[in-house]
Parts: C-alpha cells; structure tokens; sequence
C-alpha cells in the first residue's frame, strides 16, 4: 500500500506520519518504511540539498525538474521494490506537491504539463490514498516562527497561497485525497487519518 501526506510547509505532516507508522507497525503487524521527498535516497537527498539552499536562485524548470529527477530515483530504488515486498510505504509529500508548488505556487508550466511530468517521474504510480493536512498561511507561518526558512520557505505569501489554492483544486477533483482540517488538534486529525484508512480495507 502507498499512503501519501500533502499540505504545506508546517502542516503538522510529520507527527501524523510517525503516529500511522506507529499504528500500522504495532496494531496491524505491518512493515513500513517512510520517505520524504525530495530525498529518501542518496541521490535525492543531495538534489533537496541542492533544492533547498539559499544561497541559489533556481530558474523554475530547473525546480521542476530536480524534484521530479528526485523522484524518479526514489521511486525506481526504494519505493517499487518495498511494494513488491508487501512493505506499506508512507511518504511525506509526493507529485502533488509538484502540482500545487511549481504548477500552482510557480506558475511554470501549464498544469497538464506538470501532470505528464508527474506521471513519468512517478513511474505511473498512484496513491492508494493521500492526505491533506489543510492550513491557512497565517497559521502555518505562526507554527514555523522558531525555524529558519529554507529557500521554498521564502517564497512569500502569494506563493504560499497560490500552493493552497493548488491542494484546494486538486482536492476537489483526485478521490484518492482526503482532505484533513489541520488546525485541529494532533489527536482528532489522527482520528480522521485512521477511519478513512478503515475505508480503504
Ligand atoms: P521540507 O523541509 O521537506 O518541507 P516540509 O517539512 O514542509 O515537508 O522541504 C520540502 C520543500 O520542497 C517544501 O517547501 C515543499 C517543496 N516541494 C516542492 O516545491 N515540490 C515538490 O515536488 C516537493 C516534493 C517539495
């Protein structure tokens, strides 16, 4: 099974993915391993390191196109081979964050464009279900005062609300996403995560 969690950046992603890691380990007995994006292989770790710093001005398809040569690798390495051996895969972030950052936040392309892409860098591989922790910026902005902002996070508040809009849009219309409201509490959005996992089965 492939689980993937969407939302942006201080959503509260992480917690949710150690609470479902811990759930599907402990009362279901299953094996599962998380990856977050870009990153979760040597190579795509290098190109978030690449991707994240600030000291870059990256041109937009250049953007595009290392996130999505990220994951192309940890798909072909690290994800299909854990499928094939009945491991559950949870990822932080997946295409979609494609979609709303650089199809929505950035503009770059038009969107059935960065769809093509994004299938080609997936392999064609699709969530079973994903997860939007959704925010408002105000209060994403007000959870990440104590961090010092990488360079996606200084992308201002136009951007930041452009990429919602994107989830928002995206929400609508893929069944597969299960859109979460993120202001509440760790334990009612873990109580949302866990019944529509029961849907699933
Ligand atoms: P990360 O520190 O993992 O952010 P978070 O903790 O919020 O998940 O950094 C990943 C950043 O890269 C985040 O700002 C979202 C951005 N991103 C894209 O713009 N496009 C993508 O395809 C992916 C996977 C991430």
């Amino acid at each position: 099974m492939l689980i993937s969690f969407e939302g942006i950046d201080g959503c509260g992603k992480s917690t949710q993915i150690e609470l479902l890691k811990g759930h599907l380990e402990r009362d279901l007995g299953k094996r599962v391993h998380i990856y977050r994006e870009p990153g979760g292989v040597p190579l795509a770790e290098e190109l978030r390191n690449l991707l994240l710093d600030v000291r870059y001005t990256v041109d937009p398809i250049s953007e595009l196109l290392m996130f999505s040569s990220a994951r192309s690798q940890l798909v072909q390495q690290q994800i299909k081979p854990d499928l094939e051996n009945g491991v559950v895969v949870i990822l932080d972030r997946y295409y979609d964050s494609t979609t709303a950052y650089q199809g929505y936040g950035r503009g770059v392309l038009p969107l059935e464009d960065i769809h093509r892409l994004n299938s080609w860098a997936s392999h064609g591989l699709v969530p079973d279900i994903t997860y939007y922790l959704q925010l408002s910026w105000e209060e994403a902005n007000n959870r990440m005062t104590h961090r010092d902002p990488d360079r996606m996070e200084r992308s201002g508040t136009d951007f930041f609300e452009r990429v919602i809009s994107g989830y928002n849009e995206l929400a609508k219309t893929e069944g597969r996403i299960c859109t979460i409201d993120a202001s509440k509490s760790i334990d009612e959005v873990f109580a949302v995560v866990l019944s529509r996992l029961e849907d699933l089965k």
